[in-house]
């Protein structure tokens, strides 16, 4: 690969794995798999390495996780919390072994610890003299989320260290460890949540970190969550040799440790190790994706440090990915927001890799053809996506000769219009432009999370208001009022006016929100972003010739083409019309008089009311400015919402410039266009 494309690839990678970090440690929904992210971080760590780059501190291979979100306030950690290394096979783990002996003494004795990995959310939980006084989570590994009020409703862990006459309890330690949820629990409560037309949790990994992530610890506390410790963080007052006497420690002092974890005197031994639980995998109460191989002796922990983002010392080792067989028993289709058939195989309940998984999607008919896959066929499917299983291989030894073969439809399922295969496509569209199901799909790309960020506008309301013709079109959501929401089922005085406030904050979203959510066909979260990047504002991406984006880096003539088609179609011209008469007016994110605001340090505190507070930091940190968490000698303004807190006081002691957020956005170059 020569170094340009090289460049390129590595500008790609780190900003789909910041995006999966957002998807994975914030929002608790990943898109793919985590066998998918880490060869995605593998392929990235492999190319920092031959091309080295100066935006590397800023890699997500130098980090762990994502920023802590907002709902919670945040917490520094007193040591870092870091990630592991991964190995994906045994040879993996004898190259492991052989690192750590070069860096060292080659002779000496070097003995592991091997525990489970366990599928959980980490956490640090901080005790004062023996009382546990912050719980948060890990964030990105140097500022965490304080969920002090939701870990103390964790029974198994202690609120208070026990005290043992052999061992002195420490001034002050951080105890850190898995929170997981078990799978017979995880089950259950999602047996509840579907009773109760919630939607299910993905797998026990989602329903813990959802459950730790609530801001009301009443609901955390009828959450069946438990944890296994694993690692201390700082610590005064007490010393350890090794990590064996660490957690014998740690578990006498009332810590729950996992009781599968074990000595092992050489790699061998570790290898073994990983056999064994693999095969025990399944009949565990709860959830592992690995084990994980420790250096057992802190001396030598010292000697071999830290690269970037994990200890040298410690290694996790993966499982190969799951598979399981299953008849398929049906194949029906889904009407994506372009038109676009998926053929999905709904199959007979089966446990992968401890999840239920009844669906899996078939992609296209050539897919099926290729697969040879029929109704009534026994597959081997394997959970690739966590969430979205595939279909490896249909079993044909096992067939009977009274499978069906599937064909495509010929009229759309939703809307009876017809559906057409474009020469050079592999997929199939439905032609109807009122054709619900996209009017459906549309409407809700345009206010997910990487859109317009519509709070409280599921999927289920979604369909309501395109099925009752309350909205036709995105632009409509704008001028939705209480009278038009009310008949609608389940909709009270309350919801419906949360409802509009929701849609109402969701009216200046960053430029590259804004032409993400418009679902213009390969327009992607990334293209979108470098759209914003090079392109001030609407009117100039809306008037750009073909030519003037084939010039931007990473943009080809299909994106271009389809770019220009998507400006050129008169009623979706309308819809931007009518967005822009609600109000609805992306903000600023490439900077036209360069960054207006370097040097400058931001503080945020309350409520804002005409914008999110971190569309509010990505209009800073685009004009070249920083947003920090408390009042320090070099803030420059404190922008004030409502219920500001005792900042504003603070703010005021230590005379720095309070903005409300109206002069706020005025600042910013954001407020004539309000
Ligand atoms: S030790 C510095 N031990 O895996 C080493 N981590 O991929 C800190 N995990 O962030 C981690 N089981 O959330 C360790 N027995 C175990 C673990 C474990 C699960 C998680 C933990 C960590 C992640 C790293």
């Amino acid at each position: 690969m020569d170094s340009k494309l090289a460049k390129n690839r590595i500008r790609e990678l780190r900003s789909q794995i910041q995006y999966h970090n957002r998807r994975y440690y914030q929002l608790d929904d990943p898109e793919i798999s985590d066998a998918e992210y880490d060869r995605l971080m593998r392929e990235l760590i492999k190319l920092e390495n031959e091309f080295p780059d100066p935006d590397i501190a800023l890699s997500p291979t130098r980090r762990v996780g994502a920023p802590p979100v907002e709902k919670f306030a945040t917490v520094d950690h007193l040591t870092p919390m870091l990630s592991l290394a991964n190995a994906f096979s045994e040879e993996e783990m004898l190259d492991f072994n052989e690192r750590i002996r070069r860096l060292l003494d080659r002779d000496q004795d070097i003995s592991f610890v091997t525990e489970p990995k366990i599928d959980g959310v980490a956490v640090n939980l901080v005790y004062e003299k023996g009382e546990l006084s912050v719980g948060s989570t890990r964030g990105d590994g140097i500022v965490g989320e304080n969920i002090t009020a939701n870990i103390k409703t964790i029974h198994s862990i202690p609120l208070k260290i026990t005290r043992r006459d052999d061992i002195p309890v420490p001034d002050l330690i951080e105890i850190r460890g898995e929170v997981y949820m078990e799978i017979a629990a995880f089950d259950a409560l999602n047996h509840r949540r579907l009773r109760d037309g919630d939607a299910p949790f993905a797998n026990p990994r989602n329903a813990a970190a959802g459950s730790l992530r609530q801001l009301d610890p009443k609901i955390t506390s009828r959450r069946p969550l438990d944890i296994f410790c694993y690692a201390v963080g700082a610590v005064t007052g007490i010393s350890f040799r090794s990590h064996w006497e660490l957690l014998q420690t740690i578990s006498r002092w009332g810590f729950p440790i996992n009781p599968l974890i074990m000595q092992a005197h050489d790699i061998g031994e570790c290898i073994n190790y990983y056999r064994d639980i693999n095969k025990q995998r399944e009949q565990l109460a709860y959830e592992i994706d690995g084990v994980v191989v420790k250096v057992d002796s802190l001396d030598i922990q010292d000697q071999l440090g830290f690269v970037s983002r994990s200890p040298r010392w410690a290694i996790a080792c993966k499982f190969p990915a799951t598979q399981e067989t299953t008849i398929i028993e049906d194949i029906i289709i889904q009407v994506g927001r372009t038109g676009v058939l998926t053929p999905v195989a709904l199959m007979k309940p089966v446990r992968v890799g401890g999840v239920m998984v009844s669906r899996a999607t078939l992609h296209n008919l050539d897919e099926i053809r290729k697969k040879d896959v029929r109704i009534g066929d026994t597959v081997i499917i394997q959970r690739a996506g966590d969430v979205i299983p595939e279909v490896v291989k249909v079993v044909s030894s096992l067939r009977k000769g009274t499978e069906t073969i599937f064909d495509m439809p010929v009229r759309c399922p939703e809307c009876r219009s017809d559906v057409v295969r474009l020469p050079g496509e592999s997929a199939h569209r439905c032609i109807g432009l009122a054709c619900p199901a996209q009017i459906r799909e549309h409407i809700r790309h345009f206010a997910s999370r990487g859109g317009m960020d519509i709070e409280g506008l599921g999927d289920k309301l979604v369909s309501q208001l395109v099925e009752t013709g309350t909205i036709n079109d995105p632009a409509d959501l704008y001028y939705l009022s209480e009278e038009k929401l009310l008949p609608l089922e389940r909709m009270a005085k309350k919801s419906a006016a949360n409802l509009i406030a929701s849609i109402t904050k969701s009216k200046n979203p960053t430029l590259e929100k804004f032409i993400y959510a418009l679902g213009i066909r390969h327009v992607g979260e990334h293209i979108a972003r470098l759209l914003a990047k090079r392109f001030p504002s609407l009117p100039e991406l809306i008037n750009a010739s073909e030519d003037d984006l084939i010039r931007i880096p990473e943009i080809g003539p299909e994106v271009a083409g389809s770019l220009t088609r998507f400006f050129r179609v008169p009623a979706n011209l309308e819809i931007l019309k009518k967005l822009s008469a609600a109000g609805v007016v992306p903000i600023t994110t490439a900077p036209r008089h360069g960054g207006s605001l370097v040097g400058k340090s931001f503080v945020f505190t309350g409520t804002l009311p005409n914008i999110t507070r971190n569309r509010a930091k990505e209009i800073v940190e685009s004009l070249g400015g920083n947003v920090t968490a408390a009042i320090t000698k070099s803030s420059d303004y404190v922008v004030a919402g409502e219920a500001p807190g005792s900042k504003i006081e603070k703010a005021r002691a230590a005379g720095v410039v309070i903005l409300n957020g109206e002069e706020f956005l005025k600042l910013t170059g954001n407020g004539e266009k309000r």
